[in-house]
């Protein structure tokens, strides 16, 4: 479940007096204190010129986070990740005839939704909690403002859509439009063609192998002990697939059987097919 942020100390802070005003108007939506510079805390969300970041105090050893479209991984990846022979793309169903719409019901910090855009898909991102929803928020403006330098990555920035909304609450309301739905063409404009699942899991151990900043994420976000409960609706709401991402080794989520899996190294795609892929 979400840890509840009171178990944290979290204070916004903000680098230059001319942040101060988005940091008072952040701080004022999340109910967090401003830092002042001299109070112990867990986390600061800190406003600079790179954007806004997630730093968690020297004594925890975590790395900052903050979400960049424009540079560094997700740049490299947009560039030479493979484009639809990725095991993210086969499993979405992603063709040259093909493009998906995506409900992401777990967004995360966006990377796997970046990579469906990047792809064509246009891609729907529910997140609940309120720090990782600010931080990819921020992301996606900044990554915005970055595409009107540079026109493919402004066109993939635009097929990303955010909201922070529980996506049990969200599922819920698409199954209910459905069931005022007409007929096969209305249903069909409420229907994300695919949707798409990637819950927390509990970190392995303290490994080396986990990066300094995923465990600042996971003591921010926690495990996500609900998910089970999503597959139901989702699969009522979706057209052509659920794809559910899961750690290699792990169970199928609430014990259901996939169609099919495509297996990597350490990630797994359980696919739930409903219809065939057009084309
Ligand atoms: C493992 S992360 C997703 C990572 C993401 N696929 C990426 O590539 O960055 C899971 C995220 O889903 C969010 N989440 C889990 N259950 C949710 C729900 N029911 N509604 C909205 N967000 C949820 C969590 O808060 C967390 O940020």
């Amino acid at each position: 479940m979400i840890p509840p942020l009171s178990q944290l100390l979290v204070y916004l802070a903000f680098s230059s007096g001319d942040l101060k005003g988005r940091a008072v108007e952040l701080a004022k939506r999340l109910s967090l204190s401003l830092y002042r510079g001299d109070e112990e805390f867990d986390y600061l969300l800190e406003y600079s010129d790179a954007g806004l970041a997630l730093v968690p105090s020297v004594a925890k050893g975590f790395g900052s986070i903050r979400c960049d479209f424009s540079t560094g991984e997700h740049s490299h990846r947009r560039h030479y990740g493979g484009g639809n022979g990725q095991a993210i793309a086969k499993a979405v169903g992603i063709s040259g005839k093909f493009t998906p719409s995506v409900l992401d019901l777990t967004a995360g910090l966006g990377a796997d939704g970046f990579v469906l855009a990047t792809l064509g898909c246009n891609v729907t991102l529910l997140e609940r909690n309120p720090i990782v929803h600010s931080l990819l928020a921020d992301g996606i403006e900044r990554g915005t403002a970055a595409g009107l330098y540079d026109s493919e990555l402004g066109l993939i920035m635009a097929r990303l859509s955010l909201l922070q909304a529980s996506s049990s609450d969200y599922l819920q309301v698409l199954v209910d439009r459905l069931t005022n739905c007409s007929d096969d063409s209305e249903s069909a404009s409420v229907q994300p063609d695919v949707v798409y699942i990637d819950p927390m899991f509990p970190l392995r151990k303290k490994s080396a192998k986990v990066k300094k900043e995923m465990q600042a994420f996971h003591q921010i976000v926690g495990t996500d002990n609900d998910s089970d409960a999503l597959l139901n609706n989702a699969l009522t709401v979706a057209q052509y697939r659920v794809v559910v991402k899961r750690p290699a080794g792990a169970g199928f989520l609430a014990e259901a059987k996939p169609s099919y899996s495509l297996k990597g190294k350490s990630t797994r795609y359980d696919i739930y097919t409903l219809k065939k892929l057009p084309g």
